[in-house]
Order: C-alpha cells, then sequence, then structure tokens
C-alpha cells in the first residue's frame, strides 16, 4: 500500500464510525455486475468521504477484514484504498493502516439531508421527498403545451424578479385560500423553494445588521447552512409540547426566529394556538421578525389544516413555502411573503442572485392553479400519505409493540419512540443500516440532549408505497432478533 508521506493526525475515530456507515454505503457497490464492482467501490468509498459521512481521521478496516464483510476479493479492497489514496481522499502508512485524510472538506452542514435516497438501500425511510412517481404528468405537459401555444414571445424575456404578476395572484389566493395567509400579490415574491427564500431573508437580515437568527432545536440542519450562505450564524432554542419553548428565546436576545409551526421539523408538534400567541408577543415586543417555513402545512389527515402565523400578524412574520411536498422538489418553485417593510430589499436580492425564476414554469404553476390542477394533486396525495401513515403506525404497532408514535396528524413523516429493550441507539441504527433499512434518529437534528433514553427515530413515509412500509419494518424488527438475511452479512462486524 503506497503512503502520502505525510503524519497521521493526531486524533483517529475508531473504525466503528466507518462500519457504521460502511454497510449502507458500500453494500450497493459490492454487489454490482463483477466488471464495474472496483470502480463502483471506490467511487462509494470517494462519496462517502466527499459528502462528511466519513469524517477525517476516520479508520477503515483493513482490506482483508472490509473484503470478508464486504464478501468481495481483497484485490478490490487494497485497490481502492491505493485509487483514494493517490487522489488525496485517504492516507496510509505502513502498518499504522489508512484513514480518512484531513483534504477534503465536506459539503455544508446538512447537505447530506438533500442527497438523493440512500443508494441500494431495501426500504428508505429518510424524510423529505414526496413520491415523486406522483407528480401530473399529463397534467402538467397538457398545461405545458397550452402556455407555450399562448405566451407571447415578450414574456420570453427577463421576468419581474418578484415573479410572474399571474402566478403571483394565484398564489395569493391558494395561500389565502387554504392556508389563511395575507397574501397580496404585490408583495409576493416567486423564488426557488424555501431554500432561496431564507437565503434571501439572511442577506436582508445581514444588511440590517444582523448576525444571529434564532433556530428550532431539534430542527433542519438546512436552515443553519441557509443562513450561514448570508454570514448570518443560527442560535439553537428548545422546544416542548407545546413548540418552540418562549422563555428560552425571550432570554436569547436573538431579533429573528426560524419556525415550522404547522408541524415542526423534525418532531412533528403543531404549535397550539396558547403559543403561537405567546411567540407574537416576543416579535411585537422585540421588533422582531419570526420566520415561517410552511414546508408540509398543506398535508393533515385528521382535520383541516391549522392556519398560518403569518396571517395573524403579516407585519412580524415572513411566510415561505414551495411546490417541493406537493408537486416536486425539483421544479425548485417557492414563495415568499415578508413583511412589507422587508419586500424591496428581498426583491433587490432576487435581482442581483438570479434575475428571477423561470418565465415559463412559472406560467404552467399560475395555470395548473388556475385550472384546479393544484387542488386535484394535494387530494391525490392526501389520500396516498394517509394511507401510508396509517400502515407505517399499524405496522410499527404490530413489530415493534409498545412504540409510542407522534407527529402523525400532519406532514410526511413521524416520530416513533421505541421501547426501551431496543437500545442503545447506535447498535440500533448499525442493525438497520446492516438490515439495508435507511433511517435517521431524532438525535441526528438537534443538539438539546435529551434525558429520553429511548430509540426515536423520523420515519418518512410518504415516498414508500405501503408495501415497502411494512417490509421495511418487518425487516427492522428481525435485524433487531439478530434474524436478518445472511446477504447483509448478519451485521456481524457492525455491532
Ligand atoms: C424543514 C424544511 N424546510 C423546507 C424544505 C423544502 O425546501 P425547498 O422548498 O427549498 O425545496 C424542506 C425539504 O425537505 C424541509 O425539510
Amino acid at each position: 500500500m503506497s503512503s502520502s508521506g505525510t503524519n497521521p493526525p493526531p486524533e483517529r475515530v475508531e473504525s466503528g464510525e466507518f462500519v457504521s456507515v460502511a454497510w449502507e454505503l458500500l453494500l450497493p457497490a459490492a454487489s454490482a455486475p463483477a466488471r464495474r464492482r472496483g470502480r463502483a467501490l471506490q467511487s462509494a468509498l470517494r462519496e462517502a468521504v466527499r459528502s462528511g459521512s466519513l469524517v477525517p481521521g476516520t479508520r477503515l478496516p483493513s482490506s482483508r477484514a472490509l473484503a470478508a464483510d464486504l464478501r468481495v476479493s481483497r484485490g478490490l479492497v487494497t485497490e481502492a484504498y491505493e485509487q483514494l489514496t493517490a487522489e488525496g481522499y485517504l492516507r496510509s502508512e505502513q502498518g499504522a493502516g489508512t484513514w480518512v485524510s484531513g483534504v477534503v472538506r465536506p459539503a455544508i452542514p446538512g447537505a447530506r439531508d438533500l442527497a438523493p435516497r440512500a443508494l441500494g438501500a431495501r426500504v428508505d425511510f429518510r424524510s423529505g421527498t414526496p413520491d415523486l412517481s406522483l407528480f401530473p404528468r399529463s397534467a402538467w405537459a397538457a398545461t405545458y403545451r397550452s402556455v407555450l401555444r399562448r405566451l407571447p414571445h415578450s414574456a420570453l424575456g427577463y421576468p419581474d424578479p418578484r415573479g410572474l404578476p399571474e402566478l403571483r395572484e394565484a398564489l395569493a389566493a391558494l395561500l389565502t385560500r387554504r392556508r389563511g395567509v395575507v397574501a397580496d400579490p404585490e408583495r409576493l415574491v416567486v423564488c426557488s423553494g424555501v431554500a432561496q427564500a431564507m437565503t434571501l431573508l439572511g442577506f436582508v437580515l445581514h444588511g440590517r445588521g444582523m448576525r444571529t437568527v434564532g433556530v428550532e432545536d431539534p430542527g433542519s440542519p438546512e436552515h443553519t447552512a441557509l443562513f450561514a450562505s448570508a454570514a448570518i450564524a443560527t442560535t439553537g432554542l428548545p422546544l416542548d409540547d407545546e413548540g418552540l419553548a418562549a422563555e428560552p428565546l425571550e432570554r436569547s436576545g436573538v431579533r429573528a426566529v426560524v419556525t415550522t409551526p404547522a408541524h415542526q421539523f423534525p418532531t412533528g408538534i403543531a404549535y397550539s394556538a396558547a403559543r403561537r400567541s405567546r411567540l407574537l408577543d416576543w416579535a411585537r415586543a422585540t421588533d422582531g421578525l419570526i420566520v415561517e417555513d410552511d414546508y408540509d402545512g398543506d398535508f393533515r389527515y385528521d382535520r383541516a389544516p391549522v392556519g398560518a402565523l403569518q396571517g395573524l400578524d403579516p407585519q412580524h412574520v415572513a411566510y415561505t413555502g414551495s411546490v417541493s411536498k406537493s408537486l416536486a422538489p425539483g421544479l425548485r418553485l417557492g414563495w415568499l411573503l415578508a413583511p412589507a417593510t422587508m419586500t424591496d430589499e428581498i426583491v433587490a436580492r432576487k435581482r442581483t442572485m438570479d434575475l428571477g425564476n423561470p418565465a415559463v414554469d412559472q406560467a404552467v404553476l399560475a395555470e395548473f392553479i388556475g385550472g384546479g390542477g393544484y387542488d386535484r394533486q394535494l387530494r391525490r396525495c392526501q389520500r396516498a400519505y394517509r394511507e401510508r401513515r396509517d400502515a407505517l403506525t399499524a405496522t410499527l404497532a404490530k413489530y415493534f409493540p409498545g412504540t409510542e408514535v407522534s407527529g402523525i396528524a400532519a406532514g410526511l413523516h413521524i416520530i416513533a419512540r421505541l421501547p426501551g429493550r431496543h437500545g442503545p441507539e447506535p447498535v440500533f441504527m448499525a442493525r438497520a443500516a446492516a438490515a439495508g433499512v435507511a433511517l435517521r434518529p431524532l438525535s441526528d437534528f438537534g443538539t438539546v440532549a435529551s434525558t429520553d433514553r429511548r430509540v426515536s427515530l423520523v420515519l418518512g413515509y410518504a415516498q414508500l408505497a405501503p408495501q415497502d412500509i411494512v417490509q421495511g419494518v418487518r425487516l427492522l424488527a428481525a435485524a433487531q432478533r439478530g434474524t436478518a438475511g445472511p446477504d447483509i452479512g448478519g451485521g456481524r462486524v457492525f455491532i
């Protein structure tokens, strides 16, 4: 094995860190057709380092051990280690082994959440993506054709950076009707999803001298990453049973806070009426800003969705949402409605950022909403997702009796707290990965230490057919009993 010639880092993470992700990341490569297996292994390993799944300093198993665990020839592993060492991803030293080098900088925190589905996972419960096969292709294609037929040439020039007037009007009517938002089309800005809305707000707040915003903890790592791109730091604020805890917010000194009141991400709490009003009191008293990320507010299964916080005080709430859950994240279409005093600066930022969203796509969405297609799509998704949620809760009750589920009334994921006998969490997660089930524990999303020792999982169900949900839970149960299939090594070295 070649050596990079430099000293190993002082701190090396033991190979336990490696093995917890190894099955999930390397197994598909190991079962690739023989002629592509070597390259597949190298790509999977490279990607694991690049994405930050394998952190610098992580010690890799010996080539002999990894080859045996993956059931590939040792030569393939040696070759992969040599290739990646030559490229700088790994470092190795005679007698000291191989470890992940410190040269590669992983993507910004949270970027892993937006990664495509776990390669090779048999069942992927990670939340974040709707069922993309429910995208209304025929209706969308018909609308596209109709729009292209009727749009004048002039409409293909640079659009209004706020968005096409017809889309802003359609969205304003939709959000007023469905989410109780106070939506003036003149103040609504069409943008590339919630992600761009956060960045736009970040730039504007930074321009006004703000350097820190509050975020929910646990919460979405994306919020932190997006504000960081505008040079704004985030400070995590704890939750209680009713939503973001009021007193820590009041004590924190922040003047802006990012929230997910309709279905808190990831705990699934719907903020209580009392907490919504207390937050608004805070915003009024401090002249603060509540950023409302309504990422899956359309989906509520037991009754009509709770209206948006913004409707109660549009001067202190910046409201954002997108079609990422209702249609497809790949459309990159969303909206931002900020307090009137911020609109001009937001539009100026939007103009310098990208000169506006693609005109044809905007026109298509406007016509799709106006023609009733969007409401039909929501009804269709709602039916499908309710059925999947029911399948998940029923199957958990059957295979993991005593599990406490929460956050089930809305959204596209639930929290499952398993009875104590299923811990500790790292063992549970390693067994799940060994069984080919991709999922994330609640602890991945927060920094506030929990006294609850139970294994708590964030389970996304929207993207899985009911039969896949049942299979996933059964695989998990079998893995926990130690009866996972032999094709994946039974988790032997991983626990
Ligand atoms: C908390 C949260 N907000 C927003 C989004 C959606 O972002 P976007 O609208 O940019 O696709 C997601 C996506 O999974 C999310 O988890």
